[in-house]
């Protein structure tokens, strides 16, 4: 594989293509939106700077990664000759099949075409194509060029060569790839977003509170961060519509999604992009503090 295509150039769209351009891969990034392959470009190379200053890439390095990225707007020019694509755009059904029939279409033969999502079904995904064999779940982690695990999700029609070829390929990415079935939440969010339920029922039923739920999974789990905060930086909407697919997927009630947190989805409290949720977010400022509505 010599040259990779991108599709969403948002949070973990730049983090991948950055991945693949460091590895000496060609990289096309893919965007509708012009502004955001502007604002992904400026993120890869301050990312860069990061890795620079901590003396892990020289730059040289940094030159030649941002010298591997090409930007398009357009899906067709953009997908030209290459050997993979992996797909980042929004978390939106529709979305996602319109992209993978038109990928289908214009993909050459042998592509391979992978998707970032979450949550929605590689199954569903590879089925709109003729080619579901190639479809394949990719699950980068956020910060992508941080972040060790690619979960590596095998569609039911996915073939052996094609789950092959994408675990040796995130070995040369310097990731370590799990190979995972396709069931609803796969394995990633299939655990862990009924811990941070279990943390909002915790809440919600007054057990304790924010920042005792949080120090109780910090301090007794050996836990970098605390689900309800770790919720936050998520969005409490990607959180709502993960545990939607689970309680959907598997028509079982411990799924279902504590009251607190549609509540807090509906009025507009989204966690750290919308400055607040269970904690509140000051831009500039180091200081976290627990959102009032949660103060006693
Ligand atoms: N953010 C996370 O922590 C995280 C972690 C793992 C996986 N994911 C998954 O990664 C995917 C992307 O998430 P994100 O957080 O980067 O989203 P984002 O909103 O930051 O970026 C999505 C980008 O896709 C673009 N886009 C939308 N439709 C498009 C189309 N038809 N063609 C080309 N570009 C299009 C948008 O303009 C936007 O720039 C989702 O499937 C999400 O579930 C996200």
């Amino acid at each position: 594989m010599k040259k990779i295509a991108v599709i969403g150039s948002g949070t973990m769209g730049n983090g991948i293509a950055h991945v693949f351009a460091q590895h000496g891969y060609k990289v096309s990034m893919i965007d509708i939106n012009q502004n955001a392959l502007e604002k992904a470009l400026a993120t890869i190379s301050k990312n860069l700077d990061r890795q620079v200053s901590k003396g892990l890439l020289s730059e040289t390095d940094k030159a030649n990664t941002l010298a591997n990225i090409e930007t398009f707007t357009s899906t067709e020019d953009g997908v030209k000759n290459v050997d993979l694509v992996v797909e980042a755009a929004t978390e939106n059904v529709n979305i996602k099949l319109d992209i993978f029939r038109e990928l289908d279409k214009l993909c050459p033969e042998h592509t391979i075409l992978a998707s970032n999502t979450s949550s929605i079904s590689i199954t569903k995904i590879g089925a709109v194509t003729s080619r579901a064999d190639k479809v394949i779940g990719m699950h980068f982690m956020n910060p992508v060029p941080v972040m060790k695990l690619i979960e590596v999700i095998r569609g039911y029609a996915t073939s052996d060569e094609v789950t092959k070829q994408i675990m040796d390929l995130s070995r040369k990415l310097e990731k370590v790839p799990v190979e995972v079935n396709d069931y609803p939440g796969f394995v990633a969010n299939r655990i862990l977003m009924p811990m941070i339920n279990e943390a909002i029922y915790t809440l919600y039923e007054s057990v304790a509170g924010v920042e005792e739920i949080d120090t109780v999974m910090k301090l007794g789990m050996a836990h970098p961060m605390g689900p309800l905060q770790l919720a936050d930086f998520i969005g409490l909407d990607v959180c709502l519509s993960i545990l939607k697919v689970l309680h959907e997927g598997f028509g079982n009630p411990k799924y279902a999604p504590c009251p607190l947190l549609v509540n807090m989805v509906e009025a507009g409290f989204k966690g750290s992009k919308t400055g607040e949720g269970f904690y509140k977010y000051t831009a500039g400022s180091k200081e976290v503090v627990v959102s009032s509505q949660f103060k006693k």
